[in-house]
């Protein structure tokens, strides 16, 4: 017995009259992307083997062993001199043939109580908790830049849109912490995430548990988690914390997409309002003119391939019976991209609102034009007793007087105003200032230049925390 198996590189062959051709082989195989997994399935063998040799299942000398080896596979992957083999099927059977090879019997004692399949359940939570971990960091640094950026413009009046249409004057600050808002969720929804990411499958076996006196609480305690999966069922089945992930990261990259087309039009030399620094961008091969906001359009492209991975998670799920189906292989690539895709997306666009260059006269500009203050004059008519329709109308007569005229409402006289509504006076013209009608919306969430930098020192502290 002992012989064949070790004759065959398969670690489940002795009952097999026939090799797996080389095509199921490598349909079947999973190592060459799930070595990824290699620091968390030392990991957690190294917290395993110390519970067995703890409750006496494994020998103290063999505990010794499988650190030794363990300490020896890890150098040699990280210096890039571990052998993967096609033929040992995935990361988990890898490391243990090679643990075999280094320590003996020891090597082999280490899969006692245990399955691949509540192996891999806890190296892939302790991939996720490590990887939210570094998306947090990443959103945060994000924010900080973007409050940064806030802070410089808190002053800084562009239009706001509504229907891409000129609304009404906000300010740049205003504008940049609706971003930071939309990241604090992102955060929350993360970190949400990782309390359920971050509990021990181990002890399920392969899915109804064990017959070795385990100690399950003690392996999570040494890992860091902060309870077990109660059930090994599920333990070893289900996949929801992964898909949360996705879509928690799917959420990311849709706020950094919504950013990005608005980057993109603000860049337009048609509009003008912002530059991104050149180590951002790139050029035409054959327009020599040309300056690409390259950045910001595949951060735009690359949140098409997250919001598939959490479909193709959410469809591999989908119908699958308990227990664990080999179904569940297909996790990682999805999972491991959306993972690389967000961490490269978030430290690049951190970095690259450093280098965006705020153009306040094309702002400024802009906001003169399209009659963004005609809101303020209906509610000063209203101040004066107007009822608000009534108001709305009025300044509906005059904004078309004025589009016949292309002029802006400023630009009318006192006198032609008062052809609108008679209780027009010459105060009206601070209401109809670009300034005046950012200042006047000075309310908690209200876009005043006083109400951003009180927004930026609540997410100053927030982010502290
Ligand atoms: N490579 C497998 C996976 O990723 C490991 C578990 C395999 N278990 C099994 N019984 N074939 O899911």
């Amino acid at each position: 017995m002992t012989a064949q198996l070790s004759k065959k590189s398969e670690a489940w062959s002795a009952r097999f009259s026939e090799p797996v051709s080389d095509l199921v082989k490598r349909y079947t195989a999973s190592v060459f992307f799930d070595k990824r997994l290699a620091h968390a399935d030392i990991q957690g063998s190294l917290a395993h083997a110390e519970m067995l040799a703890h409750q006496g299942i494994i020998s103290a000398q063999d505990h010794a062993d499988i650190q030794r080896g363990m300490a020896q596979i890890l150098t040699e992957i990280d210096a890039g001199r571990f052998e993967w083999l096609l033929d040992l099927e995935d990361v988990h059977l890898n490391i243990e043939k090679r643990l075999t090879e280094l320590v003996g019997d020891a090597g082999k004692r280490l899969h006692t109580g245990r399955s691949r399949n509540d192996q891999v359940a806890t190296d892939i939570r302790l991939y996720m908790r490590s990887a939210i971990d570094d998306i947090l960091a990443l959103l945060r640094d994000l924010r900080l830049a973007l409050v940064d950026l806030a802070e410089a413009n808190a002053d800084t009046i562009l239009p706001g849109f509504t229907h891409m249409q000129v609304a009404q004057p906000i300010t740049f600050g205003h504008h940049m912490l609706a971003y930071v808002e939309m990241f604090n969720r992102d955060a929350e929804r993360m970190a949400d995430c990782r309390r359920r990411v971050n509990r021990l499958p181990l002890g399920a076996a392969a899915l109804a548990g064990t017959t070795f006196p385990i100690d399950r609480e003690r392996v999570a305690k040494t890992l860091g988690f902060e309870d077990v999966c109660h059930n090994s069922l599920d333990a070893v089945s289900d996949r929801d914390f992964a898909i949360e992930f996705c879509a928690a990261a799917a959420l990311v990259m849709t706020h950094v997409s919504r950013m990005s087309e608005e980057l993109v039009i603000w860049m337009s030399p048609r509009v003008g309002f912002i530059d991104i620094a050149d180590r951002f961008c790139t050029g035409s091969s054959i327009m020599p003119q040309k300056k690409n906001p390259d950045v910001p359009e595949l951060a735009r492209g690359k949140t098409g391939r997250v919001n598939g991975h959490l479909v193709s998670l959410l469809t591999l799920m989908k119908g699958q019976p308990l227990a664990y189906n080999k179904d569940n292989q297909e996790d990682k690539e999805p999972l491991f991209d959306t993972v690389d895709t967000v961490v490269d997306t978030l430290r690049i666009f951190a970095d690259m609102a450093t280098g965006i260059s705020v153009k306040p006269d094309a702002m400024r500009a802009a906001a003169l034009q399209g009659y963004a203050t005609a809101t303020d004059l209906a509610d000063y008519l209203v101040k004066k007793g107007l009822p608000f329709r009534d108001a709305h109308e009025a300044v509906a007569l005059a904004v078309r007087a004025c589009v016949d005229r292309q002029c802006d409402l400023s630009d009318l006289s006192l006198d032609e105003l008062r052809g609108f509504s008679p209780l027009i006076e010459a105060d009206v013209f601070s209401v109809l200032t670009l300034e005046g009608s950012v200042a006047a919306r000075n309310h908690l969430g209200g876009t005043a230049p006083q109400q951003v930098r009180a927004a930026i020192e609540r997410v100053r502290k927030l982010l502290q925390d």
